[in-house]
């Protein structure tokens, strides 16, 4: 008598062992996440395809309805390009379909500002989140060499910059006034969800609160690279910081597919 029960339970497991998180308590109130690295062999997120369904099964069961992942595009470690992002994501929907696992799944990228990044802003073969906004990151460590200028360019060339996670960058932590002047040069703002978990450290997920609580992030997204990061966000639902975050206005839903 209790086997159907059983089975239905383990069928909603994904493969992490992970139960649909409850209703109120996940984040299908953003809809789209945008920030991801789900294609498996171009860059350091999933390895194999099943780590791929194994994430994106995680993203549906944590209430998420459309996805834009995007791999890093750096020349030096992951010298990605339209074709092989566009391989990959076709061999990723292929795979969902062949296991029903029905979601919407679109690709850009995650374009760390290097010489061969200006060469693609000048011939203008950027691939977008949405209408002309492109997603950028640059060293953690270091303020990318005339930064303001490479900002510029791109707003000539018709993009608009999405800067990924500006509270991992360390340089900026002891001049807070550097984020409010990217944004008032016209670049959008997106915060990783585990930097609110304190995942990268108290001192990144000090100066994530503080930039909520000033209004300066547009969108969030996950990062998720593997499977540690999908658990830790499903802990981060069921945390304190939840509501903090599900009362921040961010533009996720406007992506939706
Ligand atoms: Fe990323």
């Amino acid at each position: 008598m209790f086997s159907g029960l059983f089975n239905r339970k383990k069928k909603e497991q994904d493969i992490y062992g992970h139960m649909p998180a409850p209703v109120g308590a996940n984040w299908a109130f953003l809809g789209a996440d945008m920030h991801s690295h789900f294609i498996p062999g171009i860059d350091d997120g999933a390895k194999t395809i099943e780590d791929s369904l194994g994430m994106i099964r995680a993203m549906i069961g944590m209430g998420y309805k459309s996805i834009i992942t995007t791999p890093h595009v750096m020349i030096d470690y992951y010298p990605n390009t339209v074709e092989t992002i566009t391989a990959g994501l076709q061999k990723v929907q292929q795979a969902l379909k062949e296991n029903n696992i029905d979601i919407p799944i679109k690709a850009a990228a995650e374009y760390y500002i290097d010489e061969s990044f200006m060469t693609l802003v000048d011939k203008k073969e950027l691939l977008t989140i949405r209408d002309n906004e492109v997603l950028v990151e640059f060293s953690m460590l270091y303020e990318p060499p005339m930064l303001s200028e490479v900002i510029f360019r791109m707003q000539s060339a018709g993009y608009k910059p999405i800067i990924a996670h500006p509270e991992r960058y360390l340089f900026f932590h002891g001049n807070l006034r550097k984020f409010r002047e990217l944004k008032d040069n016209g670049c959008l703002m997106q915060m990783n969800l585990l930097s609110v978990a304190g995942y990268y450290g108290k001192n990144i997920k000090v100066v994530a609160d503080e930039l909520m609580s000033k209004g300066i992030y547009d969108y969030c997204g996950s990062d998720m690279h593997h499977e540690k990061h999908a658990a830790a966000l499903k802990a981060l639902a069921a945390s304190k910081e939840y509501n903090a975050i599900i009362g921040y206005p961010f533009l996720n839903s406007r992506l939706c597919s």
